[in-house]
């Protein structure tokens, strides 16, 4: 392992493409690895075990394949799994979870930070509990939202549905008077327009995947692991299920530039 290796990015499915996006932008330099474990999705309705199993063995062909680095983008195996995933995968572990609730707290004004993600994500109290670390007077709600994750999928990113999904699921956080929400799932980026309309102008939104991208940067620095200057890094996709399904959908958030997508099945 060495500075030219790659950095592994890790999501549940597709939506990790955000984190990986924000992370191909800011270093194009460094090679990526990025893993969709679509024949698992959703990890949101699984039990821990569960998620914990799946993303170790993620890990662990990522750290086969000589990452340097791993990125979790997914932020129900962020919230469950991170001592698990640490074991397996033997190189430094960035999650989504500490990430967020630092940007939270950068934007909220009064301390009263929402919380949003999938049903697994909210049980787990992660956010919370990195919120509290980082402020003790800050306050917080949450509330799951399992049905985005499939509108996002299907491509209903707005209109009437969505919408007034958004508002019967977002009514305990207006209630509870919040002035920050953590986008807490990887699909909810897609959203942003419809929820910060029900939210109205006064409540920021916060998307993980920049602070997550710094993060990972400042760490490489640190390590001694950054790629050199003006190399070009090249962008390797797997998907443990349907890749064609995959590539298809990664072309339209990524580009022309998703050429292939590789399948790696666990038995
Ligand atoms: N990637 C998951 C997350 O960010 C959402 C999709 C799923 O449930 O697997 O929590």
């Amino acid at each position: 392992m060495n500075e030219r290796s790659p950095i592994g990015v890790f999501d549940s499915g597709l939506g990790g493409l955000t984190v990986f996006k924000v992370l191909a932008r800011r270093m194009p330099e460094e090679s990526l690895i990025y893993f969709g474990d679509t024949a698992h999705v959703p990890y949101g309705s699984k039990s821990p075990e569960a998620i914990a199993r799946f993303s170790s063995e993620v890990a662990r062909f990522l750290a086969g394949r000589g990452i340097k680095l791993l990125v979790v983008a997914c932020n129900t195996s962020s919230a469950w799994a991170l001592p698990a995933i640490r074991k397996a995968a033997k190189v430094p572990v960035i999650g989504v979870i500490e990430p967020g609730a630092r940007g939270a707290l950068g934007v909220s004004r009064g301390g009263r930070v929402g919380i949003i993600g999938t049903e697994a994500t909210v049980k787990s109290g992660a956010y919370e509990k990195a919120i509290k670390a980082l402020s003790k007077g800050a306050r917080t709600a949450s509330a799951a939202c399992p049905l985005f994750v499939p509108l996002v999928e299907e491509g209903w990113w707005s209109g009437e549905v969505v919408e007034s999904v958004a508002r019967k699921y977002l009514a305990p956080l207006k209630k509870a008077r919040v002035d920050a929400v953590i986008l807490g799932c990887t699909h909810y980026p897609y959203l942003k327009p419809v929820l910060a309309r029900v939210l109205g102008p006064r409540v920021r939104l916060v998307d993980s995947a920049e602070e997550t991208a710094r993060e990972t940067e400042m760490i490489l620095r640190d390590l001694g692991l950054r790629a050199p200057r003006g190399a070009r890094g090249r962008r390797e996709f797997y998907a443990s299920d349907a890749p064609e399904r995959f590539k298809r959908l990664a072309r339209r958030m990524l580009g022309p530039g998703v050429s292939r997508v590789r399948m790696h099945r666990f038995d």
